[in-house]
């Protein structure tokens, strides 16, 4: 079932929606700004870069750069893109769950924009630990995850009402879709789940997404990545404590941490 997301990949009109973005988000800001003075000295590999839009960003502040997608006409498009800095760049199709490079490659790794949320529960444990692998010891990680505790509040009813009618009727359609694309799955499930996989609206619910509550991305991360921080995508800001309201509301999260040498 997953595996359909590799075909939505693949289509035409969904490469080039992810080749005309090109903006940092937030969070992709902030942690590019707090890793300013070090970006030079790095091997970077990028992965899921779709159009390359941390590829125009990243592959002229780091040392090397490799983006790898596993849909060929992503990388196709990139390499069309990226042709004027083809000597300084590595494109290359690639899959996140079983990469071609060595151990201990890598200084900073990214799967931007929930690239990590395609794949199945089993899958993305597998990428936690090639991108270990492939990590060189205290390299950084840093990726972005869908929010289940956000997604939970989308499925109840109380919380789509607005002063602004315009606004209650968007949320309740929103809602009715959800539930209709998401058989099966009700509130209290989602309540009483660490992650799900679910169709939300993102290319007109045809993507099989992964959401996964923040305290169980850390429990992933934790057997071998350490000083691990999450970041709100809305406004970058770094989440400090349990009671930040992001953790609620922010569709998705960024998490940065480090490989830990100790693993
Ligand atoms: C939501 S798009 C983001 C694209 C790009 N990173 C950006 O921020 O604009 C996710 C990308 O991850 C890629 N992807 C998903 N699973 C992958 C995997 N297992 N290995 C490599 N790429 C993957 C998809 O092909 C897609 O291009």
């Amino acid at each position: 079932m997953i595996d359909r997301n590799q075909k939505i990949y693949k289509m035409s009109h969904i490469v080039g929606y992810y080749s005309q973005i090109g903006l940092l988000q937030p969070a992709e800001q902030a942690i590019s700004n707090r890793l300013k003075d070090c970006l030079s000295n790095l091997k970077m590999l990028d992965i899921g870069i779709g159009g390359g839009r941390t590829t125009q960003h990243f592959s002229s502040l780091v040392k090397e750069y490799t983006g790898i997608d596993y849909s060929e006409e992503m990388i196709a498009a990139c390499q069309k893109k990226f042709a004027y800095s083809s000597q300084f760049i590595t494109l290359e199709v690639g899959d996140a769950r079983k990469m071609r490079f060595s151990d201990n490659s890598f200084d900073f790794i990214l799967f931007s924009f929930n690239g990590i949320d395609y794949v199945s529960h089993g899958d993305r444990l597998q990428i936690l630990q090639e991108i270990r692998r492939v990590g060189k010891p205290g390299c950084y990680v840093f990726f972005s995850s869908h929010n289940l505790k956000a997604m939970e509040k989308m499925f109840a009813i109380k919380t789509q009402f607005s002063l602004n009618p315009f606004k209650t009727y968007v949320n309740l359609v929103m809602l009715a879709l959800l539930r209709l694309f998401n058989f099966g799955i009700d509130r209290d499930r989602i309540k009483n789940s660490s992650h799900i996989i679910l169709r939300d609206e993102s290319h007109n619910f045809c993507l099989q997404t992964y959401y996964i509550r923040p305290k169980e991305q850390i429990k992933q991360l934790e057997a071998n990545f350490k000083d691990i921080e999450i970041y709100s995508w809305q406004n970058g800001r770094k989440i400090l404590s349990e009671g930040d309201r992001a953790l609620d509301v922010d569709m998705w999260l960024y998490y940065f941490c480090t490989l830990d040498s100790q693993k």
